[in-house]
């Protein structure tokens, strides 16, 4: 906003709390927080919030927002400036106002020179706690020094150029600061002459790595983990919030207080409930096993899969960028878990061409995701392209190994082959002569055939939602189109 503003603001001479005098103000001020401006987020957003929140509950206990999005207030950031000596003007106090939304006046101000809270309505100037003062107000108000003194850099920026250059303004001091706590815990004393220290560096004075900052705060710490100048704890990389690295009391604000690990692959940390994890093996699964075409497998093995007894408690594996030895991810949709620990993944099954693996459970009893051919028993998927199944009833026909040979075969295996006799209209997976007849397995829209999983989704041709709601509707996992 940049706005230059001519605004009388009343002030409380220090010392006496009674006869407010009016100060002439040149004020430059930018609104940080409004119903409107939710997503610009300026780095000083959670600062002032946290103002915000102290004089509420100091002055106006019933309006005391609950959350920096709450969008019940307004706050300004600006500074006034003034002429002692000659040159160009000094900093000399930040300025905050407050009101809520629905007021056109501002109902406080808060002044750093002197350092008060001022009920405008009331007239009353309180002092600042002393907790606020020291930590949260003094980085606004260096955040305001830094700003003002780079004040020509854009020319009234709108509120997001504003937020890109004060993020960049704000990182610049987050840097000096790093450099700073560097020299205070003398970790570079005895490394490098002090007089080299590149105050505005963006680089690690120590190892000369990149400075990584938080997202939200924009603390520095060094990128390199074994360098005396990361931060202990070190920023992280949660894997919920990919892009973003952000410090310890930044994620606890972005809502994953209080649980987040060390991944022990990349030794970043993340939010606990991102991080994979074996639920353990189920315990004697009692199925009809691999009963083809059974269409009750499906509740019937979720149910199994959620009943049963577990060898072992959830296990927590790593975040979701790294992979650790021997921990699988079974394909079949309806697994009992997402990842699998080496332990759990022993009886695992993978097929031919190896693009699918599927735990034992899941193997045998959940349709379509692993295909055993009836003659030779070797484990095929629908993209091997060595066999075909009916996408319906999932009957599988001899492998195209065992077809070769089918003049020497005459064993009860021959009885149960499928015929297929049609295929999908959208992946041309093949439907046996059995399951042909059923007339739900058709678009609604334009009556074309369609498999199981292509039900679920809009029909090609007529673009009609054909989604059916028969008792089948989980069998995500058997997705793969049958070369034909
Ligand atoms: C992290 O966990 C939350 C809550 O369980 C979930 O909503 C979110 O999608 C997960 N993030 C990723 C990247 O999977
Ligand atoms: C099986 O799972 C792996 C990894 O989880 C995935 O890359 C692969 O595409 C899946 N295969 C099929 C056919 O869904």
């Amino acid at each position: 906003m940049n706005r230059r503003l001519l605004i009388f603001v009343a002030a409380c001479v220090p010392g006496s709390s009674s006869t407010p005098f009016i100060h002439l103000l040149c004020m430059p001020t930018w609104t940080i927080i409004s119903p409107c401006e939710k997503d610009y987020d300026h780095p000083m957003r959670m600062y002032i919030f946290r103002v915000m929140q102290t004089v509420y509950r100091m002055l106006d206990s019933s309006n005391e927002p609950s959350s920096v999005d709450e969008g019940k207030h307004i706050a300004t950031l600006g500074y006034a400036m003034s002429q002692e000596k000659p040159g160009s003007p000094d900093l000399s106090s930040v300025v905050i106002h407050f009101r809520l939304s629905t007021q056109s006046v501002t109902q406080f101000v808060v002044t750093t020179s002197p350092l008060q809270f001022v009920d405008m309505a009331r007239n009353i100037c309180i002092p600042v706690p002393c907790d606020l003062a020291v930590s949260v107000i003094a980085d606004i108000d260096e955040f305001v020094f830094a700003r003002s003194t780079s004040f020509r850099e854009l020319n009234n920026p709108g509120p997001v150029e504003e937020c890109d250059l004060a993020r960049r303004i704000w990182k610049q001091v987050q840097a000096k600061r790093y450099h700073r706590r560097l020299l205070q815990q003398e970790v570079i004393g005895d490394i490098i002459d002090i007089a080299c220290l590149r105050t505005r560096s963006p680089r690690c004075s120590i190892c000369d790595s990149n400075l990584i900052h938080c997202n939200s705060c924009q603390v520095a710490s060094c990128e390199s983990d074994n360098c005396p100048g990361s931060s202990e704890p070190p920023l992280t990389w949660c894997s919920r919030h990919e892009k973003e690295v952000l410090c310890f009391p930044c994620l606890e604000e972005w809502g994953c207080t209080g649980e987040i690990e060390k991944c022990p692959a990349c030794k970043s940390w993340c939010c606990t409930r991102n991080m994979s994890s074996c639920n353990g093996h189920p315990i004697d699964i009692q199925l009809i096993p691999g009963l083809p075409g059974s269409k009750s497998v499906l509740p019937n093995l979720i149910v199994a899969y959620a009943k049963s007894e577990r060898v072992h408690s959830p296990k927590r594996g790593c975040c979701m960028k790294c992979e650790l030895p021997g921990w699988r991810n079974c394909n079949s949709t309806l697994c009992w878990s997402k990842t699998i620990c080496p332990e759990c993944a022993s009886g695992g099954v993978a097929c031919l061409c190896q693009e699918v693996w599927a735990c034992d459970l899941c193997a045998e009893h959940s349709p379509g995701v692993v295909i055993r051919c009836p003659r030779c028993n070797r484990p095929f998927c629908s993209s091997c392209s060595y066999i075909d199944e009916c996408q319906e009833c999932h009957r599988a026909h001899l492998c195209y190994d065992c077809a070769e040979e089918e003049s020497d075969v005459d064993d009860g295996v021959m009885m149960e082959r499928p015929k297929f006799v049609a295929s999908c209209g959208s992946c041309q997976a093949k439907v046996c002569d059995r399951c042909v007849s059923d007339s739900a397995f058709s678009c609604s829209g334009c009556s074309k055939r369609l498999c199981t999983s292509c039900r679920m989704s809009l029909c090609d041709d007529c673009r009609q939602w054909s989604g059916s709601d028969d008792e089948e509707s989980e069998t995500s996992g058997d997705t793969g189109a049958l070369d034909v």
